[in-house]
């Protein structure tokens, strides 16, 4: 019996590939840092958990396949007070984390074969959504010495062909933290205009923007509706990634219409979740305005402690919760390795997801990992001596 080339093709997941390393880890005592994943430390707004406790209905039942009314309405009111853009629930699709929105959007504007360009490092899981649409990632790779901006336009520009679908962004971007500029945002949105291709804008950080800059949504451009679809979460803004719920955001009908035979196939997003995620939408402005603080303390500490540790590099983001780090390693992937199997520092070691695998073109980021900053300073203190010590051990290995 054979299974299929097609799910050969995929990758395991970078970020999560090195979990049995580090559940071994665990079983032999020692503590693990997890810098690999992006799962907050920070507790989902208290209304949410109450949501889930206080649960009104005796049957868990599906909902409808467009997302329950409430929450449409209330990202509507979320979107004008928070985002200052208007949309309606009918520009709305609730869907099972912005991970669905991805593969939906993909699934809708893409035939098998066609293209998207994307900048590198990405987020990782897109790859596997491409393939799940049989969609080719044509990559334009920006660089740690730049700071992870943009690459140059002209060479986006000529990366466009007759089989290119979409341009997908991420910002505040993982892996790098980057945030576009509204002068970016408007020469991509053009160069859209000009192939008269789509602009899928993932924007599930959009809270967090440090340093007093301000946040520029996509939806913003209203002379583009048509060819804007907008990727949105409350993963990373409540802290309830295991929730999954997201939704894609889209002011051309025909797009929503056609994405909602993808929704009624799967039936519904979950129904306790959506409660509950109506409730987080409840929680007091205090609650993002603290959040977005502390993961600025965070990154304000780790980029300071990650430069202190000779021959590493990192950038400076000024968003999300990710960092991308140039260690002073051939191969990112055997030391991270090392540093669950084979290391530990006063009992405790770290996990790091290898950023190879964030890139599309071959070769690129094998001495760099990414980081999420997603610990309290004290444990991200002890995770970057950890660090300190592991490359020192493993630079002074003897075979
Ligand atoms: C850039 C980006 N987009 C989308 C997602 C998917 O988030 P979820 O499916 O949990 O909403 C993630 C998760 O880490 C992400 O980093």
């Amino acid at each position: 019996m054979e299974i299929s080339n097609r799910i050969r093709g995929f990758q395991a997941s970078p970020i999560r590939r090195l979990s049995p390393y580090a559940r071994a880890a665990k079983e032999r005592g020692i503590k693990v840092y997890h810098l690999n994943i992006g799962q907050p430390d920070i507790r989902s707004p208290k209304e949410a958990i109450e949501a889930i406790h206080s649960y009104p209905n005796d049957i868990i039942a599906y909902g409808e396949s467009d997302g329950d009314l409430a929450l449409r309405k209330a990202l509507v009111k979320y979107y004008h007070d928070y985002v200052d853009v208007d949309i309606t629930v009918d520009d709305i699709l609730i869907t099972t984390g912005g991970s669905e929105a991805i593969l939906f959007s993909l699934m809708t504007l893409c035939d098998p074969g066609d293209e998207i360009i994307v900048p590198e490092p990405y987020y990782t899981n897109v790859h596997s959504f491409a393939r799940m649409a049989n969609v080719s990632i044509v990559p334009v790779t920006s660089t740690l010495e730049d700071n992870f901006a943009l690459p140059p336009l002209s060479l986006i520009e000529e990366r466009i062909t007759s089989k290119t679908r979409a341009i997908l962004l991420n910002s505040p971007n993982n892996p790098t933290g980057h945030i576009y500029s509204p002068k970016e945002l408007e020469t991509i949105i053009g160069m859209c205009r000009d192939h008269d291709i789509f602009l899928i804008m993932d924007e599930v950080y959009r809270e967090f923007c440090y340093d007093n800059q301000k946040f520029t949504s996509v939806l913003k451009y209203t002379d583009c509706n048509e060819r804007i679809i907008c990727i949105d979460s409350v993963s990373k803004r409540f802290s309830m990634c295991g929730a999954r719920v997201g939704a894609l955001i889209c002011r051309n009908r025909n797009v929503i219409r056609e994405t909602l035979k993808l929704s009624q196939a799967r039936l519904c997003s979950p129904t306790v979740e959506q409660y509950a995620s109506l409730a987080a939408f409840g929680a007091p402005p205090a609650y993002l305005e603290n959040v977005k603080a502390e993961y600025e303390k965070r990154r304000n500490f780790i980029v300071k402690a990650l430069r202190s540790i000779p021959g590493v590099k990192c950038s400076r983001p000024n968003g999300a919760f990710y960092l991308i780090a140039r260690l002073p390693v051939e191969d990112a992937e055997d030391f991270s390795i090392f540093m669950l199997r084979d290391f530990s520092y006063n009992g405790e070691t770290v996990m790091l997801a290898p950023a190879e695998g964030f890139y599309e073109s071959k070769d690129l980021g094998r001495d760099q990992v990414r980081i999420a900053y997603v610990l309290n300073t004290d444990d991200l203190e002890k995770a970057c001596i950890c660090l300190k010590e592991g490359l020192k051990a493993y630079n002074n290995r003897t075979f």
